[in-house]
């Protein structure tokens, strides 16, 4: 039989790996490895959820305007400038698709969220890395690495798997110094967590300029990773070239039902907010005193360098903590395995990671 070969180009693309979601020695491990949210969908998303249940025999509402103009509403939003996906993973890939060609150059800070490689070399792009200055996303490296070829800019604000962010006249800085013929994506996937005072998403800026989008997520701290919605907010000359090529049911009727109850819940969010950030002041002072250096995060998870304790390693410490019934995500370049990133979880689940910690350092 003869084995069909693909692309030429597809060699250059290493396939996702998802994180870890089970271990052969605990049946009910703490998932700590996706950034999801240990809370869950608030009550009333669930409600909401069930109440589509007699009705998924039907096609869901292509325009999407329940979703939509929730959104809208709750954000005080142009309900004409969202499109929603599955997954706002779904929506870069979109966008890339709409705009790269062959031979274009696509511009990533060196951490980056992992599917957007993957998005521009399938669309053909070469895709170019700025380096960043201490875990952080660096505007200048980035605008120097501008050239006749860039079409693209995709930056996660706040990052991942660094958890870090960059501040708002930063963001507005990069695009400042971008050609207008160049479209800057900001990945919005944890905005929802940041209470940092000089912290700005970037959706008004969509507003102003017809070469900026925003994307968001229902993944993270709304807790509907698993049904897969996330939405776009664009310029109206964007959206109608994305919606030339957006499948017409990308967003399935459950997820929307659910997502459009979940973004009112706004009491619900900033408890998981609260708690976030209580306990990412928490976990920070206690790894720093046991000798862990820890990036300072802004989002749900959080990023321990082992780089400089001897003898350790973040695929080690991965080991350690799986070995506890703990599930965490080593991190970082392929060749290096100093790094360790943890989502933050319930308070049991936090208070467990820390005793394996500690145990794993006075090892
Ligand atoms: C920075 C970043 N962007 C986008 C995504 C994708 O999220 P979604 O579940 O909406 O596809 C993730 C998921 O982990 C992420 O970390």
């Amino acid at each position: 039989m003869t084995t069909l070969k693909p692309r030429g180009d597809l060699e250059a693309i290493s396939p996702y790996k998802q994180g870890k979601s089970d271990l052969a020695d605990h049946a009910d491990p703490i998932k700590l490895s996706s950034n999801e949210s240990s809370f869950g969908p608030s009550p009333n998303t669930i409600a909401a959820f069930k109440s589509i249940a007699e009705n998924i025999h039907r096609y869901p509402d292509g325009s999407q305007t329940e979703l939509r103009q929730a959104i809208a509403d709750t954000l005080k939003l142009d309900a004409n400038k969202i499109v929603c996906g599955n997954g706002s993973e779904e929506l870069i890939g979109l966008v890339v698709r709409t705009y790269i060609s062959p031979g274009d150059e696509m511009l990533l800070s060196e951490n980056h969220f992992v599917m957007c490689p993957i998005y521009g070399r399938s669309a053909g792009a070469d895709v170019i890395f700025a380096p960043e200055k201490n875990y952080r996303v660096d505007v200048d490296a980035l605008l120097e690495r501008v050239n006749d070829k860039t079409r693209m800019v995709i930056v996660a604000n706040p990052n991942n798997p660094t958890g870090t962010y960059i501040a708002d006249s930063e963001i507005r800085r990069l695009h400042a110094g971008l050609p207008e013929n160049v479209l800057l994506l900001v990945d919005d996937a944890y905005a929802e967590y940041v209470t940092a005072e000089d912290y700005g998403s970037a959706l008004d800026m969509v507003e102003q300029h017809n070469n900026v989008l925003v994307t968001r997520t229902f993944s993270k701290i709304f807790g509907l990773a698993g049904l897969r919605i996330g939405w776009a907010y664009c310029p109206q000359s964007i959206l109608e070239n994305v919606q030339r090529i957006r499948t017409p049911f990308n967003a399935n009727s459950a997820a929307m039902k659910a997502a459009a109850a979940a973004i009112k819940d706004i009491e619900y969010i900033a408890m998981v907010r609260e708690h976030t950030a209580k306990w990412q002041k928490i976990i920070s002072e206690r790894v720093t005193e046991m000798g862990i250096k820890i990036l300072p995060s802004v989002t749900n998870f959080y990023l321990l360098d082992f780089a400089e304790n001897e003898n350790k390693s973040g695929a080690d410490a991965a080991a350690f903590l799986e070995s506890k019934g703990i599930i965490p995500r080593p991190a970082g370049s392929n060749s290096n395995t100093g790094y360790v990133r943890i989502t933050v979880g319930l308070d049991d689940e936090n208070e467990a990671v820390l005793k394996a910690l500690a145990e794993y350092m006075s090892n």
